[in-house]
Formats: structure tokens, sequence, C-alpha cells
């Protein structure tokens, strides 16, 4: 004998059986279940419970055996029960542990420690577009069929792809359709069933460029493929160096607009030749194109993908547009993976969140999200301007590298400075928490690697940019 109930808010499952089992009366049985709900606290302080009636008939008991259970625990001071208003869980039934029981310690958030926090990869969370997030969900939910909210396609729901169609062709130049598109919960998460679908072709490895995201890279090891690092230049990747990687490569995973950290846009003749090696040893490229849309000296130039749709597998995501936490990317894939991947999708997950998928279709074309990003676009620009000049007055001798672009830039202090892992160390003396660009290694570097830091410019809000500011400049003066 077991019911759940989501009517008052929440779900609660109630399992009278083994009480009954171990011959405890039907209303004990009750009373002690209800309790153990309290006091474990899934029933929260406050928490309205179902009336008698509804309840009596979920278990299968008489209304009056229900009555009796929360006259009891009200009694006890469990519940609270007062005319018009029903029986809640009482605001002071504390949740004491009970029977050796805790509530499941939950991972801390990803955060820094320091005061101000200059690691990259978040945007300013700030500027989320709340309201039109809500006006668009609203609209989204008002207008979805009901056939909307059933299980769907792997590839995710259609209104997005389509979309996502116009928008990544009109944007990035991508050129695909909603049936090569596939929403994912991120570029990690498509990544990863990528490189499951190329180990299923028989890749053994995956090649990446020298300086990456580690967790990427651990997401791609988990897939069964060992990561390949290939060397960077100013230019992006060393393409020539392709010829001379394992055979068993299955692709080549890259960050072409805006190299990921070092600030490198890939050459235009470098896009062409990766190209040509994944056409001609029939292998791919995944083009990342995380902050695609961040470029501030110029147009940025077009997704690599269109030069050949059937090779280039293009990755976005609006973890830098929008945050991270909405969980919320998209593939564009070449036909042949279109099946595999699609399978492995429905394997991991059936298929992405749907009211979210609904909403950024919504917001993408009423053409908010493009007013959105354009702010966004402004506001990190100034981050960006305003940062590099306070280093050219305060650290000068620091090179700020890499194109205008993206949420963060990498500043290479000059041979002979205080080591990497020690400036990192007195990075906490002055209240910053910063990650430098040995951690973003594929490879350990060499020994005479001179020190050099990866800086967010995106993550402080905005009153505390300056200081955050001043003490990285105070840091690298002294470095
Ligand atoms: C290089 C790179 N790729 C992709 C992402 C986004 O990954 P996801 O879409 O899984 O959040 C990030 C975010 O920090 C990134 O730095």
């Amino acid at each position: 004998m077991s019911t759940s109930w989501t009517a008052f808010g929440g779900d609660l499952h109630l399992d009278l059986t083994e009480r009954r089992a171990a011959g405890a009366g039907l209303r004990a049985a009750l009373e002690d279940a209800l309790r153990e709900a309290v006091q474990d606290g899934r029933l929260a302080p406050g928490t309205r419970l179902p009336s008698s009636r509804a309840l009596g008939e979920d278990l299968g008991v008489a209304r009056n055996t229900v009555v009796e259970a929360y006259g009891q625990l009200t009694a006890e001071g469990w519940l609270s029960s007062r005319q018009g208003s029903g029986t809640t869980v009482a605001r002071r039934a504390a949740p004491e542990p009970v029977r050796g029981r805790r509530p499941a310690a939950r991972p801390a958030p990803r955060r820094a420690t320091a005061p101000y926090d200059l690691t990259s990869g978040r945007p300013d969370l700030s500027l989320f577009p709340r309201t039109a997030w809500l006006a668009a969900a609203r609209r989204a939910l008002a207008t979805a069929p009901h056939e909307a909210l059933d299980y769907g396609s792997p590839l995710g729901r259609i209104e997005l792809r389509q979309a996502l169609t116009h928008y990544l062709a009109r944007v990035r130049g991508v050129r695909t359709d909603p049936d090569h598109l596939l929403v994912c919960t991120g570029v990690t998460q498509g990544l990863g069933l990528l490189c499951a679908a190329l180990r299923d072709r028989g890749a053994q490895s995956l090649a990446v460029e020298e300086y990456g995201l580690p967790p990427q890279h651990a997401v791609v090891r988990a897939a069964g493929l060992a990561t390949v690092p290939v060397p960077l230049d100013a230019d992006g990747v060393l393409v020539d160096r392709l010829d001379r990687l394992d055979p068993r490569a299955g692709a080549l995973l890259l960050t072409p607009a805006h190299q990921y950290p070092t600030g490198a846009a890939l050459a235009a003749e470098r896009r062409a030749a990766a190209v040509r090696w994944a056409r001609e040893q029939d292998r791919y490229v995944i083009e990342d194109d995380y902050d695609g849309e961040f470029r501030y000296d110029r147009q940025p130039l077009g997704a690599m993908q269109a030069l050949d749709p059937e090779r280039v597998v293009y990755a976005g995501t609006t973890a830098k547009s929008l945050a991270p936490g909405l969980r919320l990317a998209w593939l564009a894939l070449p036909d042949a993976l279109v099946e595999p991947v699609a399978r492995l999708k429905a394997l991991a997950d059936t298929m992405s969140p749907v009211l979210d998928q609904l909403t950024l279709a919504e917001l993408i074309t009423s053409g908010t999200y493009d007013r959105h990003v354009r702010r966004c676009r402004l506001h990190y620009r100034r981050r960006r301007d305003r940062l590099v000049a306070a280093l050219a007055e305060h650290a000068p001798h620091v090179r700020v590298t890499g194109i205008a672009a993206g949420l963060h830039v990498v500043l290479r202090l000059p041979p002979g400075s205080t080591p990497e892992p020690e400036l990192l160390a007195r990075a906490e003396h002055f209240g910053l928490s910063l990650k430098g660009l040995a951690w973003h290694r594929a490879a350990p570097a060499p020994a005479d690697t001179p020190p050099a830091l990866v800086i967010g410019y995106s993550t402080p809000p905005d009153h505390a940019f300056p200081a955050a500011v001043r003490a990285l400049c105070e840091l690298l003066r002294t470095a």
C-alpha cells in the first residue's frame, strides 16, 4: 500500500506496506510514515497536506483513519490544522535527522573562495534577461500543443531546431537544417556523445588543441578516447602536424573563432587545411563555437562548419550568451552522424527538457535573443577595454594576448617573473581567484615556460569589477 502526490506542490511517497507487514495497524502505519516524512525533511514546515478524503482515496483507507492520524500528529506538534486552511506541516517541526538518516550532503556550488573571482568560463549572471525569459516562457507555454509535453525526438523540439537553423545561418554562417540539428544539455554533453559515436566507428583517440579545457578532455577520455595534443601558435593550431597524428584519431576538436584559452583566431588557410585533412582521411573536425557571438574589434569570421558541413560538426551553447545553468546547447551534425548521435542522446536522457527549448525558440524568433546578445557584447567589450587600459597603466610589463573577443584574456609575464604556481598562491592574498595558463595544458608545460594568467573579466558583478582589476594590477606590479 503506497501512494505519491503532487497535488500540494511536491512529490511525497508514502509506503505503508512494510509497516503493515511488521504488524502495525493502518492508522499507526500512516502516522508513522507521515511522522518520518516530516522528521527527515521530505515534508518541509508549512507544506500543505492533501485533504483527508484525497489521501484516504489514494491510500485506499477510510477517510476517518486519515482524520485520526492527522489529529494525533497535530496533538504531537508535527502538524497544524486550521479551520478553512486544511492541514499543514507545523512551522516548528524541525527536521531532526532520525534513525541515523541525514539529509544527503549537497555538492558545494562551484564558487571561488576569494572575494574577486577572475576565473574564466562564466558570463555576468546579472545580465540574464529574466523578464524577457519569463515573458517568452509564458508565450511558449500558452501556445505549445499538448503533444509538445510528450516524449519526443531525441534531436529536440522542432520549433527550436527551426529557429536555430535560421539564427545560426544569419549570425554564424552555419549551413544546416532542422534534421541535422540536435539539442543537448551543453557542449559538454554534445562532445561526449560525439566521442562515443566516433569510438563506435573505431576511433581510439581525439586530437585536441594543446591548450584547452581540462574538464572537456576528461569527457573525451570518459567516452573511451585518448586525447592527443596538437601544438598551437598565435594563428591557432599547427595544421601541418595533423599528418603525423595517430591514424586512429577520429576527429580534431577546435575552438577556431577564439581559441580557448590562448585567444587566437584560427587563420583562414589553416581552417581550409584542417577541413582538407578531415576530408582526405575520413575524419571530422568538431568546432566548439562557445563564444562566437562575442567579437569586439570586427565582424567575427563565420563558422568553419560552412566550409564543409559533412566534415565539420558545429557545437554552440547558451553557456556564455545566457547562463551555464540553463544547460542548453546544440550540435549541427553531418548526415552520417545524425543517427548514431541521436541514438546515443536517446540512451543518455531521452531528450533535452522541452519547456526551455520552446522558450529559447520564442526568444530567438521574437528577436529578443539578438538584442540581449548585443547588450552583453557591449557590456563585455567595455569590461575588456577597462581591464586592458588599467593593465597598460599599472602593469605595462604584462602582455595582453589574444584577439578582442569572448569573456577572457591571457596575460603573459616576462621571463624571469614570479613562477606561475607562486603567483597563483600570492593571488589569494590579494583576494583574487584565478587560474594560470598551465592548468589548461593537455600535457605538462616545459619547465622554462614563462608565467601566464587566464583572466575572466565577465564574472564579477559591476560593483566589484573596479576593485578586482585594482587587486589584479597590484598583484602583477609585484610579480
Ligand atoms: C571552451 C569551452 N567550450 C564550451 C563551453 C561550454 O560548455 P557547456 O555548453 O557544456 O556549458 C565552455 C564554457 O566554459 C568553454 O570554455
